[in-house]
């Protein structure tokens, strides 16, 4: 049991750091923080305030984006302060084997599986709705076969039902082509990532600046007509109301499902290898990126909701739809470009991290080397496992609704928060004399806000996802037992 604790020493980890090719450091605060936006703003804002919107909290999903947003925060700055002590390439997971142990490492790494490989697969589908979206302003579809997954989850009433459909194809699709640019290499170059950037904020602009024009406020009466909360723990109301199927509604539902909007931000800490002042400037761009897309997120919610009545707000392309609904063409078409546009580069951030982290497990033993070690001899990339990515993204894709999925990867990625703000406070116990250059601030106050802002939310998607967590999180100790613990590179070091 010993060896499950056992840490990554810090030395060895630089160690590493000098051993390989490392990559340029180039990159300063502001290509760092577009990088975050790159990767954060996508199908949270663009599919599913829909649903959040229609089902969870009305009007007062602006609300929720604002609750959501702080949740963020309080985790962002735990990450920062990680970030900045371990400047390495990597993520929660290297974090916390230099800090908390191969168990929990191991833990976190498997959990970023739901967050960047269920992520994925979220962001195939909000893809396809848009893709459909805009060949449907041409009059166009795409065949209801292959439409949609072949079950949706009513969030209203619970109820698993049949579409019709048999798979998500334009998801399928989508997945399978950013696997091909991926294997063969892309670089990642802050120059495109910069485009596509611009593209996005520009559009989300457009939004707002053309949607506030068609706001009729009249749409924000009644503001919470689900109410203000919405709190259950293991399908036990504490707070709020729930809907016909038993799941939580209110503010707080809300922000549980649009949570995923912000998931990306963590992303910034795999470049702190191309940072030219990670430990300044990553704890900047986490934070500076968050505090951008939260303030677009608000403005795009009250603009949405004053366009169009809650109750009418389309769940599959809300955005562009909106512009439908009162009238302006264009806007419908541009709006859906750049979100299709928007959506690529996200699955694009996301695809590319997580075959990385999968890279960083087999490097420490806790995944077979042969197979997601693998460097592809001519282009150089992780290809093996980012074709097993493609897979898994594809057939989740393909199968599963959005809905469902995107709750999956909340919870996963809120219970990786939860770890992280507790691995700062237990950090600063056990070795307060590490150097942090940068410090999360009013520690206890922001780790435990962090704690408890994300239990809280995690007990306000539907109860149904704990188990399905719970489930994941055992798989995950049975293959670290059987093989992990056995396998670590740990093991050669003498202790
Ligand atoms: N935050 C990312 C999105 O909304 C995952 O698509």
């Amino acid at each position: 049991m010993k060896n499950s604790f056992r840490k990554k020493p810090l030395s060895l980890l630089l160690e590493e750091m000098k051993s390989e090719h490392r990559l340029n450091r180039v990159l300063g605060p502001l290509a760092l923080t577009s990088l975050g936006v790159g990767a954060i703003i996508g199908t949270g804002i663009f599919v599913l305030i829909g649903v959040a919107a229609h089902d969870k909290a009305g009007p007062a999903v602006t609300l929720s984006f604002a609750v959501a947003g702080l949740a963020c925060i309080f985790a962002a700055l735990c990450y920062a302060e990680f970030a900045s002590m371990v400047p390495v390439a990597g993520s929660a997971y290297t974090y916390a084997y230099a800090t908390l142990g191969e168990l929990f490492a191991w833990i976190i790494g498997w959990d970023l599986i739901l967050e960047y490989g269920v992520a994925s697969a979220t962001v195939a589908h909000g893809w396809s709705k848009y893709f459909q979206d805009f060949l449907g302003i041409f009059g166009l579809g795409v065949p209801k076969l292959f439409a949609n997954a072949p079950l949706d989850f009513d969030p209203s009433t619970g109820v698993m039902s049949l579409t019709g459909s048999w798979l998500d194809l334009p998801a399928v699709l989508i997945t399978f082509l950013i696997t091909v640019v991926l294997v063969k290499g892309i670089k990642e170059s802050a120059g495109f990532n910069a485009g596509m950037v611009i593209v996005k904020v520009a559009i989300v602009l457009l939004v707002v600046g053309l949607g506030a024009m068609y706001v009729k406020p009249e749409n924000w009466h009644p503001f919470a007509p689900f109410g203000y909360s919405g709190l259950s723990i293991f399908g036990h109301t504490i707070m709020g109301e729930v809907s016909t199927g038993g799941a939580p509604v209110g503010v707080l539902a809300g922000a549980a499902m649009i949570f995923f909007a912000y998931i990306g931000f963590d992303s910034i800490s795999t470049h702190a290898e191309e940072a030219r002042n990670p430990q300044r400037d990553i704890p900047i761009a986490i934070i500076s990126s968050l505090v951008i897309c939260s303030l677009l997120y608000i403005a795009v919610a009250a603009v949405i909701t004053g366009m169009v009545p809650y109750d009418k707000i389309s769940i599959d392309a809300p955005v562009s739809n909106a512009f439908k609904q009162v009238g302006i063409g264009w806007a419908q078409l541009v709006v859906s470009l750049g979100a299709i546009t928007g959506i690529t580069s996200v699955l694009l951030v996301m695809m590319l991290s997580q075959p990385r982290i999968f890279l960083a497990m087999a490097r420490d033993g806790l995944l077979p080397k042969s197979f997601f070690g693998a460097i592809h001899p001519k282009f150089r990339t992780p290809w093996k496992s980012t074709i097993l990515t493609g897979l898994f993204v594809a057939l989740l894709g393909a199968l599963l609704p959005l809905r469902l999925l995107a709750e999956l990867v909340n919870i996963g990625t809120l219970f990786a928060f939860v770890v992280v703000c507790s691995a700062v406070l237990i950090m600063r116990k056990k070795h307060p004399e590490a150097e942090r250059p940068f410090k999360a601030p009013l520690v206890p106050f922001v780790p435990l806000a962090g704690i408890v802002t994300c239990l809280m939310l995690m007990c306000s998607l539907p109860a149904e996802n704990w188990l399905r967590l719970v489930v994941w999180l055992l798989i995950g100790f049975v293959i670290y037992f059987f093989y992990g613990r056995k396998h670590s590179e740990l093991n050669k070091i003498k202790s």
